[in-house]
């Protein structure tokens, strides 16, 4: 990477950001409430007794909402400041380790369920995460990813008329992997956009199998009228999908 382009360190800017995520996620994520947990705990499925790992849990809140649904699940993040948040909000049932999804400090087949949720766009090597992700999985054991829709990461934004009405998405440089600086509400981390079929390249290299594939809209749709939410009726911000390891 071009310095210029990785203004942020190692770790993306997290660490300097992760008071401002803290702020951020405990006043509500609409992202997440309103859009990615329905779809995400659908398909995690009947997740009782399943060793669960997720893969960049931040403050721990799918991790969370997993365990009180039976699961046990560790939760690891590179980031020291927000697994301390995570601890400081679980009562006991859930662990969780600091690390690198690039290098997972885990056995071989030791998960039933690994989950990315919003987190593999952070990850600067994410075929190695998605290889360690298959690795740590037992056979048959599933990977759920949640991500930035490659369209809407190539744009980055939208074009907005005079009035900051949306007018359409200036996709570009779409089939280019590269970094994205981002900055919002105190928050300044490293994202990358990757053209769809470099990620679904790594997951078949992976020895994993498609199961599903979504680009969800908001089940309730009188979200439509609320400026807030109308891009997630226009075009995908975000996709999910469900892999399985052979
Ligand atoms: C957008 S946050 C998502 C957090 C959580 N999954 C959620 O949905 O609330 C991305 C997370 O990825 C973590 N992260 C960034 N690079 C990482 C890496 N290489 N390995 C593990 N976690 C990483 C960050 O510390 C941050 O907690």
């Amino acid at each position: 990477l071009n310095p210029k382009e990785q203004p942020l360190g190692p770790d993306g800017g997290w660490r300097e950001s992760a008071g401002a995520w803290l702020k951020l996620i405990e006043a509500g994520d609409p992202s997440r409430e309103l859009l990615l947990d329905p779809f995400m705990l659908t398909a995690a499925g009947d997740v009782s007794g399943l060793r669960v790992l997720d893969v960049g849990c931040g403050e721990g809140r799918f991790c969370r909402l997993l365990t009180v649904r039976g699961a046990k699940c560790v939760g690891l993040d590179l980031t020291r400041e927000l697994l301390t948040a995570a601890r400081a909000k679980t009562d006991g049932r859930e662990a969780y380790v600091l690390g690198s999804g690039e290098t997972l400090p885990f056995r071989d087949a030791s998960f039933d369920l690994v989950v990315l949720y919003l987190s593999l766009i952070d990850i600067a090597d994410f075929r190695s995460a998605i290889g360690e992700a298959a690795r740590v999985l037992r056979r048959g054991g599933r990977l759920l990813v949640a991500g930035f829709s490659a369209v809407a990461s190539a744009a980055n934004g939208w074009v907005r008329d005079e009035s900051g009405r949306r007018l359409h998405m200036p996709v570009d440089r779409y089939l280019e992997e590269r970094p994205l600086l981002l900055e919002w509400s105190g928050i300044r981390i490293l994202n990358w956009h990757r053209p769809l079929s470099a990620y679904f390249e790594a997951y078949l290299g992976a020895g994993l199998k498609l199961l599903k594939y979504v680009e969800p809209m908001p089940a309730d749709p009188s979200l439509k009228d609320d400026p807030r939410f109308e891009d997630w009726f226009r075009v995908p911000n975000f996709d999910l999908s469900v892999w399985q390891k052979e």
